[in-house]
Protein backbone atom coordinates (compact mmCIF):
# COMPACT_ATOMS: atom_id res chain seq x y z
CA UNK A 1 0.00 0.00 0.00
CA UNK A 2 2.50 2.24 0.97
CA UNK A 3 4.60 1.77 -2.68
CA UNK A 4 1.02 2.66 -3.92
CA UNK A 5 0.43 5.79 -2.44
CA UNK A 6 4.29 7.02 -2.50
CA UNK A 7 5.60 5.26 -5.84
CA UNK A 8 9.74 5.28 -5.83
CA UNK A 9 11.19 5.93 -9.00
CA UNK A 10 8.28 7.10 -11.20
CA UNK A 11 9.50 8.70 -14.45
CA UNK A 12 11.98 7.98 -17.38
CA UNK A 13 15.88 7.81 -18.35
CA UNK A 14 16.48 10.02 -21.65
CA UNK A 15 20.04 9.04 -22.03
CA UNK A 16 19.33 5.47 -20.26
CA UNK A 17 21.38 1.97 -21.25
CA UNK A 18 18.72 -0.60 -21.40
CA UNK A 19 14.89 0.04 -21.81
CA UNK A 20 12.07 -2.94 -21.35
CA UNK A 21 8.66 -2.42 -22.30
CA UNK A 22 6.55 -5.80 -22.24
CA UNK A 23 2.50 -5.41 -21.90
CA UNK A 24 0.39 -7.59 -19.49
CA UNK A 25 -1.94 -10.05 -21.71
CA UNK A 26 -4.01 -10.71 -19.29
CA UNK A 27 -5.13 -7.43 -18.63
CA UNK A 28 -3.68 -5.48 -21.64
CA UNK A 29 -1.56 -3.03 -19.54
CA UNK A 30 1.68 -1.89 -20.33
CA UNK A 31 4.69 -0.86 -18.58
CA UNK A 32 8.19 0.22 -19.66
CA UNK A 33 11.45 -0.03 -17.01
CA UNK A 34 14.68 2.25 -17.88
CA UNK A 35 18.07 1.43 -16.59
CA UNK A 36 21.18 3.51 -16.31
CA UNK A 37 24.54 0.86 -16.14
CA UNK A 38 27.98 1.13 -14.44
CA UNK A 39 30.34 -0.79 -13.51
CA UNK A 40 28.29 -4.04 -14.91
CA UNK A 41 25.43 -2.13 -11.68
CA UNK A 42 22.06 -0.83 -11.66
CA UNK A 43 23.32 2.81 -11.02
CA UNK A 44 19.56 4.27 -12.17
CA UNK A 45 16.10 2.77 -12.31
CA UNK A 46 13.02 4.26 -13.15
CA UNK A 47 9.70 3.08 -14.61
CA UNK A 48 6.54 4.27 -15.91
CA UNK A 49 3.54 2.44 -16.23
CA UNK A 50 -0.02 2.26 -17.53
CA UNK A 51 -1.25 -0.04 -15.09
CA UNK A 52 -3.35 -0.56 -12.08
CA UNK A 53 -2.79 0.14 -8.29
CA UNK A 54 -1.04 -3.57 -7.73
CA UNK A 55 1.25 -2.84 -11.33
CA UNK A 56 2.54 0.74 -9.92
CA UNK A 57 3.47 -0.89 -6.29
CA UNK A 58 5.24 -3.75 -7.87
CA UNK A 59 7.04 -1.49 -10.14
CA UNK A 60 8.31 0.51 -7.43
CA UNK A 61 9.25 -2.31 -4.91
CA UNK A 62 11.37 -3.66 -7.91
CA UNK A 63 13.09 -0.60 -8.43
CA UNK A 64 14.13 -0.61 -4.90
CA UNK A 65 15.34 -4.03 -5.26
CA UNK A 66 17.32 -3.73 -8.45
CA UNK A 67 18.88 0.03 -7.58
CA UNK A 68 22.71 -1.07 -6.69
CA UNK A 69 22.33 -4.49 -7.68
CA UNK A 70 24.76 -6.51 -10.37
CA UNK A 71 22.99 -7.14 -13.84
CA UNK A 72 23.30 -10.70 -13.08
CA UNK A 73 21.83 -10.73 -9.17
CA UNK A 74 18.87 -8.35 -10.96
CA UNK A 75 18.32 -10.94 -13.85
CA UNK A 76 17.17 -13.39 -10.50
CA UNK A 77 14.83 -11.13 -9.08
CA UNK A 78 11.54 -13.34 -9.68
CA UNK A 79 8.11 -12.27 -9.42
CA UNK A 80 7.91 -13.94 -6.23
CA UNK A 81 10.70 -11.54 -4.66
CA UNK A 82 8.35 -8.71 -5.68
CA UNK A 83 5.26 -10.10 -4.30
CA UNK A 84 6.69 -10.74 -1.06
CA UNK A 85 8.74 -8.11 -0.72
CA UNK A 86 5.06 -6.24 -0.40
CA UNK A 87 4.42 -9.18 2.04
CA UNK A 88 2.13 -11.23 -0.31
CA UNK A 89 -0.93 -10.00 -2.93
CA UNK A 90 -4.18 -11.57 -3.76
CA UNK A 91 -4.00 -14.53 -6.19
CA UNK A 92 -6.00 -12.48 -8.74
CA UNK A 93 -3.42 -9.17 -8.38
CA UNK A 94 0.03 -11.59 -8.95
CA UNK A 95 0.05 -11.09 -12.87
CA UNK A 96 0.23 -7.54 -12.23
CA UNK A 97 3.47 -8.63 -10.62
CA UNK A 98 4.64 -10.85 -13.64
CA UNK A 99 4.75 -6.97 -15.29
CA UNK A 100 7.36 -5.64 -13.64
CA UNK A 101 9.72 -8.49 -13.49
CA UNK A 102 9.64 -9.07 -16.94
CA UNK A 103 10.23 -5.40 -17.99
CA UNK A 104 13.54 -5.45 -15.58
CA UNK A 105 14.84 -8.52 -17.05
CA UNK A 106 13.76 -7.06 -20.91
CA UNK A 107 15.83 -3.65 -19.95
CA UNK A 108 18.87 -6.01 -18.24
CA UNK A 109 18.73 -7.97 -22.01
CA UNK A 110 18.29 -4.46 -24.37
CA UNK A 111 21.31 -3.54 -22.27
CA UNK A 112 23.27 -6.37 -23.36
CA UNK A 113 22.26 -6.27 -26.79
CA UNK A 114 23.43 -2.77 -27.17
CA UNK A 115 26.21 -3.23 -25.74
CA UNK A 116 27.27 -5.95 -28.48
CA UNK A 117 26.31 -3.85 -31.34
CA UNK A 118 28.82 -1.27 -29.29
CA UNK A 119 31.62 -3.28 -29.20
FE1 LIG B 1 -3.24 -5.06 -15.25
FE2 LIG B 1 -2.71 -5.30 -12.78
S1 LIG B 1 -4.65 -5.44 -13.67
S2 LIG B 1 -1.34 -4.97 -14.35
Amino acid sequence: MEHFRNPRNVGEIPDADGVGSVGNPVCGDMMTIYIKVEENRIADIRFKTFGCGAAVATSSMITELAKGKTLDEAMKITRKDVADSLGGLPPIKMHCSNLAADALHAAIEAYRKNKEVDR
